[in-house]
């Protein structure tokens, strides 16, 4: 029962040492070391969407921004991306209601198998990682095969339903960009069903006795087509950049846009899906939402692998198919860790 209340509930029992089991080991703390704020050679790539859907020449600007950014980094910040600014508020207000819900209230989300709809939960990963990670989290699947509205708590249900629309639409069009980006017709990521699926979670950090010792999150690569972040002002994620992890720059209004594991097979090494990670501090709680494009339980039995119209003969193709079921499955099964799952497929 303990665990159900999670690193929230150790926080409010008032630990003032960090607990053995969330000290991270120094040599995955200290792999690689951080970039400076103002070193040039790691400046995170922000790429301004106004205007790309009525002017042309802004379009072909932005998707080649969006090619660059996607086969260097894997990551990028997009601003004026269309989603209201009060959905994106709400939304991280609906973050800080459900966690503070009396853990009486929180627990009956509380589970393990990601099958379910709604699952409340601490350190999914806890028997296969090497530590705890310092983070409470939620995970909603929203689409294709949405909760009834009654299996969602009433602290974030409205907001958790509109907020997974909005990311349905901008998922469409990102989904565009990224289409022409690779050099394909625009439609050819949404007519391989990329838009159709999404989680949406909560990740909730709170304020750490210790923060040098652990973290929120452990270094990994996520496992779908993209997922699209919004982090609140304390900060803290990390993107993994010629051997120095960088920070990603928390701003208000920008969506952090991230290709993950079957985007880059699909994409056969043209995208790259990068590993990131998450620092605490002493401040805090720190919220994250993340909207995870393909990883649903739910999404069937359709098969993934490198695009016939990427592949030649210089460029034959450097993964085996999968379906998401089995791969999310398998990649689930390994933990986090830092552990590359793409080599299943190698
Ligand atoms: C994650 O990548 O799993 C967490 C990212 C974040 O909380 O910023
Ligand atoms: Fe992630």
């Amino acid at each position: 029962d303990e665990t159900k209340a999670g690193v929230k509930g150790l926080v409010d029992a008032g630990v003032a040492e960090l607990p053995r089991i969330f000290h991270a080991p120094p040599h995955i703390l200290d792999a690689y070391p951080t970039a400076a704020a103002e070193d040039p050679n790691f400046v995170f790539p922000i790429i301004d969407l106004g205007g790309a859907w009525e002017d042309p020449e802004k379009r072909k600007k932005v998707f080649a921004e969006i090619r660059d950014a996607s086969a260097s980094w894997g990551f990028f910040q997009v601003v004026n991306h269309g989603v209201p600014a009060s959905v994106v508020e709400e939304m991280k207000a609906g973050a800080h209601r459900f966690f503070n819900l009396d853990v009486e209230e929180k627990k009956q989300y509380y589970g393990r198998d990601m099958r379910k709809k709604v699952v409340y939960h601490s350190n999914l990963d806890l028997y296969t990682s090497s530590s705890a990670n310092w983070r409470d989290a939620v995970m909603f699947q929203m689409a294709p095969n949405p909760p009834a509205p009654e299996e969602l708590p009433t602290s974030c249900r409205d907001v958790v339903t509109e907020y997974s629309s909005e990311m349905l639409k901008i998922g469409d069009s990102l989904f565009e960009l990224l289409s022409e980006a690779l050099g394909l017709e625009s439609n050819y990521l949404k007519e391989m069903g990329c838009a159709e699926g999404v989680n949406v979670v909560y990740n909730y950090y709170p304020a750490c006795p210790q923060p040098e010792l652990t973290l929120g999150t452990t270094q990994h690569a996520d496992i779908g087509f993209i997922s699209v972040l919004v982090q609140d002002d304390v900060g803290g994620l990390q993107v993994l950049h010629k051997d120095h992890w960088v920070d990603v720059p928390p701003m208000a209004d920008g969506l952090v846009i991230n290709i993950a594991n079957l985007l880059q097979v699909m994409s056969n090494d043209n995208f790259t899906s990068v590993k990131h990670r998450v620092l605490v501090k002493n401040v805090g709680p720190r919220v994250s939402i993340i909207a995870f494009f393909g990883v649903g339980f739910t999404l069937g039995s359709r098969i993934y692998g490198p695009i016939e119209e990427l592949l030649s003969e210089e460029h034959p193709p450097r993964y085996k198919k999968t379906t998401i079921q089995d791969f999310v499955a398998q990649s689930y099964k390994q933990g986090l860790n830092g552990i590359s799952f793409l080599d299943m497929l190698k």
